[in-house]
């Protein structure tokens, strides 16, 4: 198995490991070791289909429970990211998040399978956390120090959400539900369940304020986050191909997707490892 670092931010590639195949102990610990160092690894050339995605994301973990997502037919845990060539709805998840931060135990990592990649546009960028928080300045960092975040999904995924009631003409199977408005919290900084590293979690968007503060604080010092946490220097942007498994530490980065394929159709399979038990 060979590991390529990106040269960015964050991020590798694996090579020399056929994900058609089941994997041995030696090999799951060595990408789980790669995955904790670099955060991102994505394996190309990889002629995988669903079973071999649901085999992969097993030796991480129990599947998450994704919420407000139809699965694709056949199967309970894999999710389509699909987007038409025609349609005009406005691009899915084009802000930053960490998946399902709303969560009272989060996914520890989402895997996502290229199955139909445009020639051209549909990067994922990430947006290493760890990086953001060493980087902070001591008094930007007092800002922020203790604060316990509150998490909600209600601003994507409730009734009146942006992809609630009025979104209309979106291929993928989103389902907006009441149940989007529970809120859940965590600690803003927090150590990494697996390395200890400490880091920032989630962002504006999926966090909605902080406990005892009142929002008109709250706001400004989350946009203030959401502008650091994304800046140039902690970015890794990924271009995807189809045959690529790509596999996040969603305790570690933010991502989002970017636009620029109108015209053209893109399709990837998309499974979650639930959080880590130790
Ligand atoms: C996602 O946030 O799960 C999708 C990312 C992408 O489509 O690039």
């Amino acid at each position: 198995m060979k590991v390529t670092l990106s040269g960015q931010a964050c991020g590798a590639e694996v090579t020399g490991v056929d994900l058609t195949q089941p994997l041995s102990d030696e090999a799951i610990a060595n990408i789980r070791s790669a995955w904790l160092e670099h955060h991102i690894l994505s394996f190309p050339d990889q002629a995988v289909d669903d079973d071999d995605l649901e085999r992969f994301t097993r030796y991480f973990g129990d599947f998450g429970t994704d919420p407000f997502f139809d699965p694709i037919e056949g199967r309970q845990h894999i999710a389509a990211i699909r987007r038409d060539a025609d349609e005009t709805s406005p691009l899915f998840a084009e802000n930053w998040h960490s998946d399902w931060s709303f969560q009272a135990q989060p996914p520890a990592g989402t895997c996502l399978l290229g199955i139909t990649i445009p020639p051209v546009g549909g990067d994922t960028l990430f947006a290493n956390q760890h990086a953001a928080f060493d980087a902070m300045p001591p008094d930007m960092r007092a800002q922020y120090e203790g604060l316990t975040a509150i998490h909600s999904a209600q601003m994507a995924y409730a009734p009146d959400g942006a992809y609630g009631e009025q979104d209309e003409g979106r291929s993928m199977a989103i389902r907006p539900d009441e149940s989007a408005r529970e809120t859940q919290t965590h600690p803003l900084v927090r150590d990494h369940p697996e390395t200890g590293r400490p880091g920032l979690f989630s962002c504006l968007g999926y966090i909605i304020g902080f406990e005892d503060m009142a929002p008109d604080k709250a706001l400004p010092l989350l946009q203030q986050l959401y502008v650091w946490q994304s800046r140039e220097e902690f970015i890794y942007r990924h271009k995807w191909q189809a045959n690529m498994l790509v596999m996040w530490d969603n305790r570690s980065v933010l991502h989002c997707a970017t636009g620029g394929y109108d015209g053209h159709d893109r399709l990837l399979h998309r499974t979650t490892i639930a959080a880590y038990q130790g």
